[in-house]
């Protein structure tokens, strides 16, 4: 999608006006360049008691230059971002097919930057679709590229035009999320995405990507990753993302982990069969993260930042490993499976290991890790858990600033017991019953985040925060994320570029 700021001047093939409850004549300017019929037209609508400007109004006037819609968006001084966001993601996607492709949009009495830019940022995230699986002649016209030109005040328009670049260069990391997150198991395997990855870095001078691949996860002893992986054909890797890495070199900077599972079908533990082609969305973290890198590059930030990857395919086989073994893990700690569908967390365990080594400012990781949240917050929000109350307050902050719910969920100890209490290991993957299984679930990973010496010579484990997005990294059907349609949602990327971004 291309996106213009320009003043109110031309009108486009579609024209989109809109405008707030109570409007009762038409703002100065919002009938530029019509015809005198057209303008008529719009001017008795919006001053006609069917059209008031409240949430859901909406009218549509033809006139032979180009096709205007009257658009409410309700009360004024209750206009959020959020609202702005998904009035323009809303407004995207009920764009008529045969109209045209280049859109005015006409904001004028009573919008402000921020809001208008939200309004563009959410036609630009809702512009996105995974197609490129489907013969080209079965594609409508939507496909080909939209032009988009935002209309302000021209005393608006140089700051406009800056901030709706700077949101559509992170958008890019969305939809790279989100392409990877709608792959097929077939198509992105744990080696694909380090190819993908190695490619991404190629050319970006201030970029480094490294792949571990088995062998070299044999020789480091990263026996996470390795068991979890072994069953596949596809064989797991470790995926480093450096961004900027010869700068801040004596400053700690943040590490971001992210669950990989290109497809979890439980393994031997193995699941139901109804849902299961959703397990392809397993690899959320790990979308995140590499979406992340893209959306921080594409705005050219200028800090170091890590991020790591646990890429590895969960599966039954011969050579699958089973409930009852006992894995060394990277730490040194072992951990008894009890259940191998709780994969996640045995490969996490080897990437917090590895991250807490680079002696980050603080450790976050992204994992599609368990049913139990889905179960606690349905598709709205993603758990948040830390061992950190600052670290967690501005992940939240970011999250909220960005409409990208976490909620924060409780570390409790009795979990945490329940995890360490393996007659045979030092840590089991499963807990003791079902109830609490995400908490179980992140009292299992803290174990894994090392400490280190803080100033008073006392040790203190890193600060760490793991987001359980299994909840709001897919959605098929359903209306809780304006920006997507379907599939991967490309979760999280907005929340941590602005965290790192503005922390
Ligand atoms: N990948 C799943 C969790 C999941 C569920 C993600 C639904 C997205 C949607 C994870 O690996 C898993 O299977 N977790 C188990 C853990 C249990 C066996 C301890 C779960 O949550 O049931
Ligand atoms: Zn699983
Ligand atoms: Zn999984």
């Amino acid at each position: 999608m291309d996106v213009e700021v320009s003043e109110i001047l031309e009108t486009g093939d579609i024209m989109i006006i809109p405008l707030f409850q109570g409007t009762e004549k038409a703002p100065n300017n919002s009938t530029k360049g019509l015809s005198r019929s057209a303008s008529i037209a719009v001017k008795s609508a919006i001053s006609s008691d069917k059209f008031d400007g409240r949430e859901k109004d909406q009218i549509s006037i033809w006139s032979e230059e180009c096709q205007i819609i009257l658009l409410g968006v309700g009360e004024k001084n209750k206009l959020t971002l959020k609202k702005s966001r998904d009035f323009g993601a809303k407004c995207f996607s009920n764009l008529p097919e045969n109209q045209g492709r280049k859109i005015v949009i006409r904001f004028t009495v009573g919008w402000n930057n921020e809001n208008i830019a939200s309004f563009a940022e959410g036609m630009i995230l809702r512009d996105y679709s995974f197609d490129k699986y489907q013969k080209k002649e079965d594609k409508g016209e939507k496909d080909s590229g939209w032009s988009i030109v935002c209309q302000a005040t021209k005393r608006y328009t140089e700051e406009l035009e800056l901030e709706i670049k700077r949101l559509s260069s992170i958008a890019t990391g969305v939809h790279l999320a989100r392409d990877l997150g709608n792959e097929p198991a077939n198509r992105l395997y744990p080696e694909e995405f380090g190819r993908r990855a190695l490619e991404w870095a190629k050319g970006k001078e201030n970029v480094e990507v490294e792949v571990w691949n088995f062998a070299r996860l044999k020789k480091e002893g990263m026996n996470g990753l390795i068991e979890v992986g072994k069953g596949s054909i596809h064989k797991p890797c470790m995926v480093f993302f450096r961004l900027n890495p010869n700068v801040d070199i004596n400053k700690q900077v943040p590490c971001i982990v992210g669950k990989g599972i290109t497809f979890d079908s439980g393994g031997i533990s193995i699941k139901g069969s109804a849902g299961m082609d959703e397990m392809k969305l397993d690899m959320h973290g790990s979308a995140t993260v590499f979406g992340l890198f893209q959306a921080l590059h594409a705005t050219s930030y200028e800090g170091r930042v890590n991020g790591i990857t646990c890429m590895a395919e969960n599966m039954p086989s011969a050579e699958a490993y089973r409930p009852g073994d006992v894995i060394d893990t990277y730490s040194g700690k072992t951990i008894e499976v009890l259940n191998t569908d709780a994969e996640g967390r045995n490969v996490l365990a080897d990437g917090l290991w590895k991250a807490s080594e680079l002696n980050p400012s603080y450790i976050i990781d992204l994992a599609t890790l368990t049913g139990s949240i889905v179960v606690a917050l349905g598709h709205e929000a993603t758990g948040l858990f830390s061992n950190d109350d600052s670290l967690s307050r501005r992940i939240k902050k970011a999250g909220d600033d960005v409409d990208e719910i976490c909620w924060p969920m409780p570390l409790l100890p009795a979990f945490e017991k329940q995890m360490t209490s393996s007659k045979i290991a030092d840590v089991r993957n499963q807990g003791k019953g079902r109830w609490g299984g995400a908490i179980q679930a992140a009292g299992f990973l803290k174990q894994f985040v090392q400490e280190r010496e803080d100033k008073n010579g006392e040790k203190t484990q890193i600060p760490w925060a793991h987001l359980d997005i299994a909840g709001t990294a897919g959605i098929w059907g359903g209306d809780s994320n304006a920006t997507v349609s379907h599939g991967a949602t490309g979760i999280q990327v907005r929340t941590l570029h602005r965290l790192i971004t503005r922390d």
